[in-house]
């Protein structure tokens, strides 16, 4: 079948009580208006129109879609003027036309194709996706004839106590064959809100004498409209919903549903467990075997198999390879590179660098813009100083290093391969391979001297109160 999709973003959003366009509210992470683009992508059309209103310049730099055509509705002047804004992208176009809204972000590809099939083995020139509705007052009710062909879609502000009563709704899907695409300029505007309902080409087709009908394949869930936070929320726990059940199927321990958040576009491996607060975001991929335990967030991060992530701790746009373990309380941002079998432990920073196999941080640490090999232990409150305020600099330490505890790495900085440094000690020139560097001062013990402080600040004291009291 020859396929354009429209998808239909102008709108005001009113109810949203936002700057921000009701189509990028996100649902378990992505924008809403994504999410109806990435299941329109499944249905592999020639066309992928958007049409977006004011806010276009914010929601083309949002939306990943590099074969989407935005068109342009200058004023939101309702769904039916919205989609004779699509118009001029869809000139040429031969085919079905599939109108989608940009705030139904549940509906599945599968449902959509159901639905085009049923179109084109009816032969109609017009189409409509409905559902069911528990309660239906939030959308366009579906009037049929005694014999059950569809007159018209009704809006709840225009409804009549009969038509009230319907629960069979409009999804705001609808295929239409490019050749009855004219239908939308018979339209006239809605008399109570003066804007033009795309509803009313059922009507108009009708009118014709086009064939049209209403399938009522889709189920309230997943055709449910975003207009409201409340709704938003809805939608983003049945999406949760979803994603933990399919990680889950496929062989995830996920230990408290209620309190994991997992974006649409992460995966994990076999035999992972997941612990409960725990947000995995973006393209996070984890590896089987691994353990994240409570109140960690992964972001955009790549983690092995068999990798121990502890408690409260935060990793951006970074990898941890096979068997390393991270945390408690670390932070992990962007450009970061953990070695298999590497340690970094408690209140430890990494910044842009890479911890070779088998290294070590475990306590209160900054490594920033380095370079570490393999086999290396980095002591207590061990700091690269990688910034001189203006610019930053880079410290590299080699395979088998010993950096003892209390150590400032002033970069640029080498520091050679099996070299040790002492505790206490400010690097702040290069370190010979397999030597030993020591920069603090040579300790010096004066015997009694605290003893003798004591009755000196005594005396003080009493000399201070005599003088008050006179
Ligand atoms: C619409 C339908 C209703 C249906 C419901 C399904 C109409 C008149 N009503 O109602 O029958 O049951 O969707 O969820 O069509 N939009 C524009 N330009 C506009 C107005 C809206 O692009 O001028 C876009 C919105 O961004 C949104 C979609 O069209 O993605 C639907 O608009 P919305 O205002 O949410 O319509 P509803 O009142 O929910
Ligand atoms: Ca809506």
């Amino acid at each position: 079948m020859n396929l354009s999709c429209v998808i239909l973003a102008a709108g005001l959003g009113t109810r949203m009580k936002s700057a921000l366009p009701k189509v990028l509210h996100r649902v378990s992470g992505i924008p809403m208006l994504q999410a109806v683009v990435d299941t329109a992508k499944k249905l592999s059309p020639k066309r992928t129109v958007i049409v977006t209103g004011k806010q276009r310049s914010l929601i083309e730099t949002t939306i990943e879609c590099k074969s989407a055509v935005y068109a342009i509705q200058e004023e939101a002047k309702g769904t039916g003027h919205a989609l004779r804004c699509a118009r001029p992208a869809l000139r040429s176009f031969r085919g079905v036309i599939l109108v989608l809204n940009g705030d139904t972000p549940l509906l599945g590809a599968h449902t959509l194709k159901r639905f085009l099939n049923l179109h084109r083995k009816n032969g109609n020139a017009i189409s409509v996706l409905s559902f069911e509705a528990e309660n239906p007052d939030d959308y366009g009710r579906i009037v049929r004839d005694g014999s059950g062909q569809v007159l018209s879609i009704v809006e709840e502000k225009d409804t009549d106590s009969t038509q009230k009563k319907v629960k069979e709704v409009n999804s705001g899907v609808y295929a239409i064959d490019h050749g009855a695409l004219d239908v939308l300029d018979e339209i006239e505007a809605n008399r109570k809100k003066g804007e033009y309902y795309l509803t009313d080409i059922i009507a108009a087709a009708s009118l014709r004498g086009l064939r049209a009908s209403a399938f009522c394949i889709g189920t309230e869930e997943e055709c449910m409209g975003v207009n409201t936070r409340e709704e938003l929320y809805r939608a983003s726990l049945v999406l949760r919903r979803r994603i933990l059940g399919k990680w889950m199927e496929r062989g995830v321990t996920i230990l408290d549903a209620g309190s994991v958040f997992i974006h649409p576009g992460v995966s994990i491996g076999k035999e992972t467990v997941i612990y409960p607060n725990v947000h995995l975001e973006g393209n996070t991929r984890i590896g089987k075997n691994s353990i994240i335990y409570p109140n960690v967030r992964i972001q955009n991060s790549r983690i092995g198999d068999g990798v121990i992530i502890k408690d409260s701790t935060l990793i951006e746009d970074s990898r941890i390879a096979d068997r390393a373990s991270v945390g408690p309380f670390a932070r992990i941002r962007p450009g970061s590179k953990i070695g298999r079998e590497a340690r970094i432990g408690n209140f430890v920073e990494i910044k842009k660098a890479s911890i070779g196999k088998a290294s070590k941080a475990s306590h209160l640490s900054y490594i920033g813009d380095a370079v570490v090999g393999m086999n290396v232990n980095i002591g207590a409150g061990t700091i690269t100083c990688n910034y001189d305020g203006v610019d930053k600099h880079k410290t590299e330490i080699g395979d088998g290093v010993f950096i003892g505890s209390g150590t400032e790495l002033v970069a640029p900085v080498r520091v050679g391969k099996g070299a040790y440094v002492g505790a206490g000690t400010t690097v702040t020139e290069n370190v010979p391979a397999y030597s030993l560097a020591m920069s603090r001062m040579r300790q010096r013990n004066i015997e009694g001297w605290a003893r003798k402080r004591k009755s000196k600040v005594k005396s003080q004291k009493s000399r201070v109160k005599n003088a008050e009291q006179r």
